[in-house]
């Protein structure tokens, strides 16, 4: 087994990052959303994790229909989150602890208040009508009106709107509120460099998180999608604008941009790639696309992103999928990252651990285990590093503010009033709505988990348990899980070589109880066991790991062939 320590190593590779969503996660202003200046009141907290770059989700100008991923002004910030000068703030402060500062880079869309699209809107004559994706209706035998193919929207329903003005469709892979941009048209591309990326590079910021990087090439002939769900009359058209080749070119412009800015740091969504040549296309070095991407085979499994089809999944699918991601860039000059946690996602310790009272900790201390012993860029989600669960299965579906999950449910409402549809549709939205990454940060046990302090609350209701999970509370206590990402991250830094670039080997696939692994790099391995269960579990430590003590584990207790309920130990060799 080589390790990936002979290829390049800029800064990004051994960062971690800390993600904020900035609605939920400090409000200094009373106005219950949070905002820029929450962020760098939180730095001390952040930095204290063992995290040494901030990524912030948009807080851009925008309507905010899809939470800011819908921007109407790329250089120009959301009055809501604060000001341009508190960007200038947060990432100069960001710098003067030595920590860096990334943003969200959306550009396959924009929200439909821009001003191009404004303009693109106006007439069928106008400079800009080309700048996004207009097409004449089709109409069936009985003259009836239809978008121009089959195309679903990602947020359920056609991607087509009808605008009364100029009497055409235009697509929208999302919400009709987001227009998707026609990146055909090298204008347009122009104006998105200069808008989007140049302008906050020459501010100082060092690098992006690339929003649905995938997508933003379409076939020009814009087929129907082949049926994958006949139950609906909309399907999938990713076969017709996933991957497609001009997406490269795309990206590779980009980078040829930032890097006239230093070595910035890449990380763009894979969305719903599985397939690892086309995710090398993407990653390797030597294609100068982008730094890295996140896979979303791992944390989707048992669903598909953007999909309510939810099934149980077995360890082993986990296993499997993990593997494979933090494997496919060995031997390459490519570069992968890790994570469970984003804010388009469930919380972990709901999904993969066990968020009862009783094991909540010692799970989510597992998982700690895990992320931070993988290969890769590693990405922290705010909440993450205290164990924040999804919210309580008692909350009415209106607790849910998500545009994704209530279009979900206002679509089988309106399809049906079965009963038992109605509780697996509700049950789908308990399990993998975007909500529950989306509750406010719980800061201390003061009311709204000390979030805000505006008299109407916060703008989502705060997750009931902040009175026993919440930062104030676990920040002293060295038992708590904060304390164990503290403990674990200073590991990582440590044994980088094995941990951040190493190998990866799963040792026990077919085990539906356990996860083992070896990670590896030149001269010295690691031996990573846990037990994803309730139960005690059997485990045997190999010969060459054998007579050590453990590096580490969740629990204060151990015994040497028997992995305690939800248990993780790591050992060095
Ligand atoms: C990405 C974002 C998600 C957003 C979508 C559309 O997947 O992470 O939050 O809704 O793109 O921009």
């Amino acid at each position: 087994m080589g390790s990936l320590a002979t290829i390049a190593k800029p800064w990004w590779k051994d960062a971690v990052v800390y993600q904020v969503w900035p609605a939920s996660f400090k409000d200094t202003n009373q106005d219950g959303v949070g905002d820029i200046r929450g962020v760098i009141e939180s730095l001390d907290h952040i930095q204290s994790i063992g995290a040494d770059t901030v990524w912030m989700c948009p807080i851009y100008a925008s309507p905010r229909i899809d939470f800011g991923y819908d921007i109407s002004d790329y250089e120009a910030i959301d009055p809501n989150f604060g000001t341009m000068a508190d960007v200038d703030d947060l990432m100069q402060e960001c710098h003067n602890r030595g920590m860096k500062f990334i943003m969200d880079l959306v550009i396959n869309h924009t929200s439909d208040q821009h001003k191009w699209f404004q303009e693109s809107r106006s007439s069928k004559t106008n400079p800009k009508r080309d700048w996004y994706i207009w097409r004449p209706a089709k109409y069936d035998e009985k003259g009836q009106r239809l978008p121009p193919n089959n195309w679903r929207s990602n947020f359920v329903g056609s991607a087509w709107t009808w605008d009364e003005t100029t009497q055409e469709y235009y697509l929208h892979l999302f919400a009709p509120e987001q227009p998707d941009l026609n990146w055909d048209n090298l204008k347009m591309r122009k104006a998105v460099y200069d808008s989007a990326v140049r302008f906050w590079l020459e501010k100082g910021i060092d690098g992006f998180r690339i929003d649905t990087m995938t997508i933003y090439s379409k076939n020009p002939a814009l087929p129907d999608a082949p049926i994958t769900d006949p139950t609906s009359e909309w399907q999938s058209g990713r076969k017709w604008y996933g991957d497609q080749p001009k997406v490269f070119e795309i990206l590779k412009e980009i980078t040829a941009i930032t890097s006239q800015y230093g070595e910035k740091m890449t990380v763009g969504e894979f969305g719903a790639l599985k397939n690892l040549n086309v995710a090398l296309d993407y990653v390797g070095a030597s294609n100068r696309c982008v730094g890295m991407g996140f896979q979303f085979e791992t944390v989707c499994v048992g669903y598909a992103l953007n999909h309510w089809h939810i099934r149980n999944f077995s360890l082993q699918e986990f296993k499997q999928t993990f593997g494979k991601w933090q494997q496919f860039v060995e031997e390459t000059d490519g570069w992968t990252c890790a994570f469970l946690e984003n804010h388009d996602i469930a919380r972990s310790v709901s999904r993969f651990g066990n968020d009862s009272p009783r094991y909540r900790a010692t799970s989510a201390k597992m998982l700690a285990i895990l992320l931070a012993t993988s290969t890769g860029t590693l990405f922290l989600y705010q909440g993450q590093e205290i164990g924040m669960t999804n919210v309580p299965a008692t909350w009415p579906i209106e607790e849910y503010l998500d545009i994704s999950s209530q279009n979900y449910w206002k679509s089988v409402k309106t399809a049906t009033d079965d009963k038992a549809v109605l509780d697996g549709a509700l049950a789908n939205i308990r399990k993998v709505a975007r909500d529950h990454a989306r509750t406010p940060m719980q800061w201390s046990d003061k009311p709204h988990g000390g979030f805000t302090t505006c008299g109407k609350g916060p703008w989502m209701r705060t997750n009931d348990n902040y009175v026993d999970i919440s930062v104030e509370k676990q920040a002293h206590d060295p038992d708590s899980v904060l304390s164990f990402w503290k403990q674990m991250l200073a590991l990582r830094k440590q044994y980088s070589d094995i941990f951040v670039h190493g190998t990866w080997r799963t040792m026990d696939v077919e085990n539906p109880a356990t996860m083992t692994f070896v990670k590896q790099a030149e001269g010295e391995k690691a031996l990573v066991v846990l037990n994803f269960t309730d139960q005690p579990q059997p485990v045997k430590i190999p010969e060459d790991f054998r007579g050590s003590k453990p590096l580490i584990t969740n629990l204060n207790q151990w015994y040497p062939e028997t992995l305690s309920a939800y248990e993780g130990r790591v050992y060095v060799a």
